[in-house]
């Protein structure tokens, strides 16, 4: 069957239907009444923001507002690294090394380095004993199980470190726009183990190994999962299994998602199997949103090597740099500052969700930022273009638009990816790969240029014709800037 469409009727429907919903193009109410639980960032308490947290935080928040601009309920969670022996070692080596001062005017960065000096100490003093006895590591192992079972000194350094470290991080999501539901982290679960470790164990599912709780998983060709190690103690995945039901539990999500990247592919592959064995078939819903790693300028990051990039100093950079094009291309552009901020960031997090999020990723300053390449400040310029189209346009007198003008084969590429957004967005969501949305809305962006560099949009002989010229602009500027907000990325209205 062949069917022809009239290619004004065409472009009247499409630019309509977006103008009647202003900002809602492409969204649903597929997800009303359901809720998606959604594990991004999580980062570690006590450790920097490296450019490697900026995939989990950014896919994370990306899929939030997917999944929000369909109708969900979500929930997003930092599920914090918050618990362990190495905050033994960190209350040991602050009150060692740490000079006296209180740790709210410290910061992270001194804590990483106590942190280090601890693990020279202990080396030093493992090589310098026979039998290889750590009388440091004791000490550490001792101030953990303080923290345990609830000692005033320990609790306290204990929350000091982290409510120190969120605020330190607090300012990059600002920077980001990123938020978050709740911060229950590995120590939230602490006291609601033992019930889990019980259902395990009555279950059968878990068994003592060695004197350890393992759940065997040969049979699915996977090495065994600890549960409770020999001393007695939990580990990570133990804590994700309380988790995963916690939230369950409390959220009765038909979707819970971990945005972790790809080294962790095991632990979740062992973790939803574990829930499966458990009987709940709720695992169904658990997905692992993997992603690739990030090297910077051709080098793979190495914490060990020194070669680290702090997620901060990275972002502030890219604002520093967008500041400077912004100095040498429009000096007369109101609020700079605001949009050397958009700028930079955009680019940054445009370049970080622009590709399939399991490929490697390698940041380079000069791509991120050009303007004329598939970047942030590209999309974003073109928004700015149809923002200042539609300025000059309101000197026009108002007409009834009319659309059977628009006719070319530019505008009709335009209308074409602006009619396929909103199965972009699904698709999106299905596959948990904001990057689809990022290269449909630069394909967006390069029709309008196209189309703008093209054809007359403002034509005074003609105020029907331009009418509706005018309302195809004002159809592509509200679904790039939808577009960049899916991917977390703002759109500056003039640059
Ligand atoms: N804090 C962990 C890490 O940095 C990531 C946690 C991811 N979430 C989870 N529920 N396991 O490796």
């Amino acid at each position: 069957l062949n069917v022809f469409l009239r290619r004004g009727g065409l472009a009247r429907d499409i630019v309509e239907a977006v103008l009647a919903h202003p900002g809602s193009w492409g969204s649903s109410e597929i997800g009303k009444g359901k809720t998606v639980c959604l594990d991004y960032s999580s980062i570690n308490i006590a450790k920097r923001f490296h450019i490697g947290h900026l995939s989990t935080t950014m896919i994370g928040n990306s899929l939030k507002r997917i999944y929000d601009f369909n109708g969900y309920t979500t929930v997003g969670i930092n599920h914090l690294g918050d618990w362990g022996t190495q905050f033994g070692k960190m209350i040991v080596a602050y009150k060692r090394w740490g000079g006296g001062k209180p740790i709210e005017e410290s910061n992270v960065r001194e804590l990483v380095k106590l942190y280090v000096r601890f693990h020279e100490e202990a080396e030093k003093e493992e090589a310098a004993n026979a039998d290889k006895h750590c009388a440091l590591n004791d000490e550490a192992r001792a101030w953990f199980r303080k923290i345990e079972q609830g000692d005033a000194e320990a609790v306290s350094l204990w929350q000091r470190m982290k409510e120190l470290t969120l605020k330190e991080v607090g300012a990059v999501y600002d920077l980001l726009g990123v938020q978050f539901d709740s911060y229950a982290g590995e120590s939230f679960y602490e006291d609601k183990m033992p019930a889990v470790i019980e259902e395990l164990r009555e279950s059968g599912v878990a068994k003592l190994d060695r004197g350890a709780l393992i759940v065997d998983l040969s049979a699915y060709d996977m090495p065994p999962c600890i549960i409770l190690k020999s001393d007695g103690s939990t580990i990570y995945a133990t804590r994700d299994i309380a988790a995963a039901i916690y939230r369950k539990e409390t959220y009765d999500f038909v979707k819970s998602l971990y945005v972790v990247a790809y080294q962790q592919n095991l632990h979740f592959k062992q973790l939803f199997k574990i829930i499966e064995l458990m009987g709940h078939d709720w695992y169904k819903g658990m997905e692992h949103v993997s992603f690739g790693m990030v090297s910077y300028e051709g080098r793979a990051l190495s914490t060990r090597e020194g070669y680290v990039v702090y997620l901060e100093d990275l972002l502030n950079k890219a604002v520093e740099k967008a500041r400077e094009i912004i100095e040498e291309k429009s000096p007369n552009l109101p609020n700079k500052d605001e949009v050397a901020r958009q700028v930079g960031v955009g680019a940054v997090v445009y370049f970080d969700l622009h590709n399939d999020r399991n490929k490697d990723i390698d940041f380079r300053w000069e791509r991120a930022l050009n303007f004329d390449g598939e970047t942030g400040p590209y999309v974003q310029y073109t928004h700015a273009r149809c923002c200042s189209v539609l300025r000059k346009a309101e000197a026009f007198a108002a007409a009834e638009p009319d659309y059977s003008v628009i006719t070319d084969d530019e505008a009709q590429d335009v209308l074409m990816l602006i009619s396929h957004f909103p199965q972009v967005v699904r698709k999106a969501m299905e596959q948990s790969e904001p990057s689809m949305i990022t290269r449909h809305t630069t394909q967006l962006a390069q029709a309008y240029n196209k189309y703008y560099f093209e054809h007359r949009i403002m034509d005074e002989s003609d105020p029907a014709g331009t009418a509706a010229r005018v309302n195809l602009t004002r159809a592509v500027r509200d679904v790039i800037k939808t577009g960049l907000y899916l991917i977390g990325v703002e759109a500056p209205e003039r640059m």
